[in-house]
C-alpha cells in the first residue's frame, strides 16, 4: 500500500492507495474517534460494497443512509435526508461520517459533514476513478443548484481518503473514461511528461491494467495533494484544476444534470479551452490535435451538444465561482503541461470558440 500525505497543518491527512483497502479494518479504526458512525452511500454502491465497510465497524453504533443514485440528487434535499437520519438517531458532534461512493456521494456527504452541528469528522472512500483521482482529495464539498453547478458548498477536509483500486472492477467503461478525463487534466495543467505517458499507455488504462491504473491514481493524487497544500481555498494556483470546467459546467447544467457525466463534460470543455488557447496564440494546431486525439482515444466525447447555443453557454458560464465582478474568467493552456491562472477573455474570441469549435458536423 502507498500513502500520500496532504499537508495542511493541523488539517493534514493521508491518502491510502492499494488493493483490498476496503477490507482493512485498521485503516478505519485509526481515524474514527467516536462510537457513532454513519455511512452515506447510494443505491448502486450499497449492494456492492456497503457490507465490506459494515463488517469492519462492529464495535461502533452504525447508521447507514442510502441515497438515490445520480447527479440530479446532488441537492439540498439529499442533505436533508442525511440530517434526518443523524438527528433521528441523536448522533453527536463527535460522530464520524463515511462517504462511500463516487464524486456525487463524496460531495454531498462531505457537505453534510461540514454542516451537521457545524462540522463532524468524515472519511472519504471513493469508488469511481474520478473520485479516486480528484474529488475525494482537497475538501471541496457541496451540492448543485438548478441555476448552477456546485454553487452551494464548503471547503471541508476529510480525516483520510481510503482508495481501493479493486472497486474499479465493477465500474462500467463509460464511468472509467469519465475518470480518465480528470487524469488527462493533470498532464495538461502541470505535467507534460505525464500527458505523454498517458498517450503512450491509454490502451492499457482502458483495459484496466492494474499497474497502469495504480500509476495514474498515484500520480494524479500526488499532483492534487501538492496543489491543495499550496492553495487550499483556491485563491491562486488551485484554480488550474478547473481547466475545461467552466465550459463543462455550462454543458452539464444546460443539458440537464445527469445527461453528460461530469468527466464527459470536462472532456468537451477542455477541448473548447484548447481551441480558445490556440486562438490566443498559445497552443499550436499540433498541440490541439494531440489533446483532441487523446480524449477521443479515451472514448470521451469532444464536441459540445448541438442544441446548446453559444448564447446559452455564455449565460450559464456567467454563473461560475472563478468569475470576478460578473466577468467570465477561464483557465487556458499556455502549452501542454502549463495552464494559465484564470483570465478574462475577449468575448468575441470566446464566441468564436463556442460557435465554431465542434460545430462543423
Ligand atoms: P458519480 O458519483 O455519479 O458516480 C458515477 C456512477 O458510478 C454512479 O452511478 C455510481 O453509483 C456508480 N458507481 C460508483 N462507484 C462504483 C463502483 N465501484 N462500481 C460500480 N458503480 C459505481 O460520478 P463521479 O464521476 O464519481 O463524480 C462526479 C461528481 O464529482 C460531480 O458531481 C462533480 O461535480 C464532482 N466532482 C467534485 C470534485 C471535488 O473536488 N469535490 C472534483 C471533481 C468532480
Ligand atoms: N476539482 C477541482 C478542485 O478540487 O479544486
Amino acid at each position: 500500500m502507498n500513502t500520500i500525505q496532504v499537508n495542511l497543518g493541523d488539517r493534514s491527512y493521508p491518502i491510502y492507495m492499494g488493493e483490498g483497502n476496503l477490507n482493512n479494518p485498521e485503516l478505519l479504526a485509526q481515524h474514527i474517534k467516536s462510537k457513532q458512525v454513519v455511512v452515506v452511500t447510494n443505491e448502486t454502491i450499497a449492494p456492492l460494497y456497503l457490507q465490506n465497510i459494515i463488517v469492519n465497524l462492529q464495535q461502533y453504533q452504525v447508521e447507514t443512509v442510502i441515497l438515490p443514485d445520480g447527479e440530479q440528487y446532488k441537492t439540498l434535499a439529499s442533505l436533508d435526508i442525511i440530517f434526518d437520519a443523524l438527528l433521528t438517531k441523536q448522533f453527536s458532534r463527535n460522530a464520524t461520517l463515511i462517504a462511500l461512493g463516487g464524486g456525487v456521494i463524496g460531495d454531498v456527504a462531505g457537505f453534510a459533514a461540514a454542516c451537521y452541528q457545524r462540522g463532524i469528522p468524515f472519511i472519504q472512500i471513493p469508488t469511481t476513478l474520478l473520485a479516486q483521482v480528484d474529488s475525494s482529495v482537497g475538501g471541496k464539498t457541496g451540492v448543485n443548484h438548478a441555476l448552477g453547478k456546485n454553487m452551494i458548498g464548503a471547503f471541508y477536509q476529510p480525516q483520510c481518503v481510503i482508495i481501493d483500486i479493486k472497486v474499479l472492477d465493477t465500474l462500467d467503461d463509460r464511468q472509467l473514461s469519465a475518470g480518465i478525463a480528470e487524469v488527462i487534466k493533470y498532464g495538461l495543467i502541470r505535467d507534460a511528461e505525464f500527458f505523454a505517458w498517458i498517450e503512450a499507455n491509454i490502451e492499457k488504462i482502458l483495459a484496466r491494467d492494474k499497474q497502469a491504473l495504480t500509476y495514474i491514481i498515484e500520480r494524479s493524487c500526488l499532483s492534487k495533494a501538492e496543489i491543495v497544500a499550496a492553495d487550499e481555498r483556491e485563491s491562486g494556483v488551485r484554480a488550474i484544476l478547473n481547466l475545461g470546467h467552466t465550459f463543462g459546467h455550462a454543458i452539464e447544467t444546460g443539458a440537464g444534470y445527469g445527461t453528460y457525466l461530469h468527466g464527459e463534460a470536462v472532456a468537451i470543455g477542455t477541448c473548447q479551452a484548447a481551441d480558445l488557447s490556440r486562438r490566443m496564440g498559445w497552443l499550436s494546431d499540433v498541440d490541439v490535435k494531440r489533446i483532441l486525439g487523446l480524449f477521443k482515444k479515451a472514448l470521451l466525447p469532444i464536441e459540445p451538444p448541438v442544441n446548446l447555443s453559444a448564447e446559452e453557454c455564455i449565460r450559464l458560464m456567467a454563473v461560475d465561482k472563478k468569475n470576478v465582478d460578473g466577468e467570465i474568467r477561464l483557465i487556458l493552456l499556455k502549452s501542454i503541461g502549463e495552464a494559465s491562472l484564470p483570465i478574462g477573455v475577449d468575448k468575441s474570441q470566446l464566441l468564436k470558440t463556442l460557435n465554431e469549435y465542434g460545430r462543423s458536423n
